[in-house]
């Protein structure tokens, strides 16, 4: 796709199909700029507009999108959950991450939940050429909503899975809604890297303006085929992938999570399944 492609007006008739995303607050989110591109991208008939509900008005919000013809929706922070109760239907996936980032309001009036965050770790890692071997070892730093999506998919992609989290409480709580999730001590993870083929930061560490930008961990004890990934998408190369990258090691950033968990909901709601391509990343990039 040329930049000429991109110029190209938006159709948005009377019968334009309608989607958003639900935050509070929305407006860092770079949906809505992927979305348009893509609507114009593939001459469809729709938009996709930010959507910015407080917690308390969210079942409100959500009903009203669907009385007023919405197909659905994404739901970012801090809806995730209630989106997962909110949903008469869930998928494998929604139920093993206990949480919905993308609803879609079927014909017969049923709201089907999907979590596709982990889906787009794993998509992201496969369309850069990194498929670490089934039985690999993955050890993920953060024990939140992101971590249990990118886990369980990870299991579910046959890979033993390790977490390890400030507080330790919060990675045994995640090693009983996924069995066979082992737990490591926060002060012991980068000494036991060597076992590890891919480490996956899925806190806000290292992302600009979250509670420590310079986060940039030992890697001295890593192997040198371990993948480092981040789910951080700005800057680009967090101080961790920076570290990863002096040290020879291959590593992911995570625009490409952000644009593969996108191509469902799009798919559901405009019936057209996506390309995320250099040009779909440039495009989003250039938003930044
Ligand atoms: P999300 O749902 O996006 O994963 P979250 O539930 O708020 O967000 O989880 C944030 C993660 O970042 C947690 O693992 C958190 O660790 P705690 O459970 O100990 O709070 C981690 N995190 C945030 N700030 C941190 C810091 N300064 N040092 C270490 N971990 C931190």
């Amino acid at each position: 796709m040329t930049a000429t492609d991109t110029a190209k007006p938006q159709i948005i008739t009377g019968k334009a199909k309608l989607a958003g995303v639900l935050g509070w607050p929305v407006a860092h989110s770079r949906s809505p700029v992927l979305h348009n591109y893509w609507l114009r991208r593939y001459g469809v008939d729709g938009a996709y507009v930010p959507l910015p509900v407080e917690p308390d008005a969210f079942v409100a919000a959500v009903l009203g999108l669907q009385a007023a013809g919405f197909r659905g929706a994404n739901v970012t922070i801090p809806h995730k959950e209630a989106a997962f109760k909110i949903a008469d239907v869930l998928d494998h996936s929604a139920q093993r991450a206990g949480a919905v980032n993308t609803l879609v309001f079927e014909d017969d009036g049923k709201i089907h939940g999907y979590s596709t965050d982990g889906a787009g770790f794993v998509a992201s890692m496969e369309a850069a050429g990194l498929n670490p071997p089934k039985q690999a070892q993955a050890l993920l730093l953060g024990a939140g909503g992101a971590a249990r999506s990118v886990a369980a998919a990870l299991q579910d992609c046959g890979l033993r899975v390790a977490v390890t989290n400030r507080t330790q409480g919060r990675a045994e709580e995640l090693a009983k809604a996924l069995p066979g999730l082992d737990v490591v001590p926060w002060n012991a993870w980068e000494q036991r890297l060597g076992t590890f083929s891919l480490l996956v930061n899925t806190t806000s560490l290292g992302m600009e303006g979250g509670p420590d930008a310079a986060f940039r961990p030992s890697l001295a004890h890593a192997g040198k085929e371990l993948v480092v990934a981040d789910i951080v998408y700005v800057p680009r190369i967090t101080p961790l992938l920076a570290e990863a990258q002096s040290a020879g090691l291959h590593t992911l950033g995570g625009l490409g999570m952000l644009l593969h968990q996108a191509r469902l909901g799009f798919q559901k709601w405009y019936g057209v399944n996506p390309e995320v391509d250099a040009a779909t990343e440039a495009f989003v990039q250039e938003s930044f």
